[in-house]
C-alpha cells in the first residue's frame, strides 16, 4: 500500500500518545488539538502526525510534529511538512513553528525551509510543570521559525 497522509477529523484524541512524542504535556496538546487540523501519515501503519492551527491574520502554525522514534530520519517528517505547506498555500500567508531551543529540531525545520523569526525567553519553564529535557539537556526558550507561503 502507498504512503498516505490523512486529515483526521473524528477521534483526534486517539492520536495523543503519538503527539506526546513531541510535546510532553497533555493539557498543552489538548489546547491546540481541539481547534487544530490533525494530519496523520500511514506507511502502511501510523508513522507520524502533526497539528496545524489558524492563528488569524494570515498566519498558520505547526504546533506539533512527531515521528515514531524507530522511524525517524527516514524522510517522514519532511514529507509531512511539505504536505502542510501545500495545504496551507492559498489559505495563509505565513507558516510559523515554535520549538524548544534544541539542536535536534532546529536543523530539521531549517532543512524544511523555515528561517529564524524570534525567541521567547523562558517559555518552557513558564508553561510546563516539569523541566523539558532533550538528550538530558533542559530547554528554556521557545524559538519561532517562519516560512512565507
Ligand atoms: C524532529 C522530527 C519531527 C523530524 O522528523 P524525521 O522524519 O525524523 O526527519 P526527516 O527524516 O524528514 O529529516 C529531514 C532532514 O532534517 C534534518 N534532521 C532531522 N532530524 C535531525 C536531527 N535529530 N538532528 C539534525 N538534523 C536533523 C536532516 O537534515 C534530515 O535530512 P537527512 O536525514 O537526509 O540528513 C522527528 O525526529 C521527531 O518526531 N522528533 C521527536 C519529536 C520532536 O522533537 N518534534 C519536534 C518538536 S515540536
Amino acid at each position: 500500500m502507498k504512503m498516505d497522509i490523512k486529515h483526521v477529523v473524528d477521534g483526534k484524541q486517539d492520536y495523543i500518545p503519538m503527539l506526546l512524542i513531541a510535546d510532553q504535556q497533555v493539557d498543552m496538546i489538548e489546547k491546540y488539538l481541539d481547534r487544530g487540523e490533525l494530519y496523520a501519515l500511514y506507511d502502511p501503519d501510523l508513522r507520524a502526525a502533526c497539528v496545524l492551527t489558524d492563528e488569524g491574520e494570515g498566519v498558520f502554525e505547526l504546533q506539533n510534529i512527531a515521528v515514531l522514534p524507530e522511524y525517524q530520519r527516514r524522510g517522514y517528517g519532511r514529507k509531512l511538512v511539505k504536505h502542510l505547506v501545500d495545504s496551507s498555500k492559498g489559505r495563509a500567508k505565513v507558516l510559523m513553528v515554535g520549538t524548544g531551543d534544541s539542536p535536534m529540531t532546529l536543523p530539521f525545520y531549517q532543512q524544511c525551509g523555515f528561517v529564524f523569526s524570534h525567541r521567547i525567553k523562558n517559555y518552557m519553564t513558564d508553561h510546563y510543570y516539569q523541566p523539558v529535557l532533550e538528550d538530558g539537556v533542559q530547554l528554556f526558550d521557545k524559538v519561532y521559525l517562519k516560512m512565507d507561503l
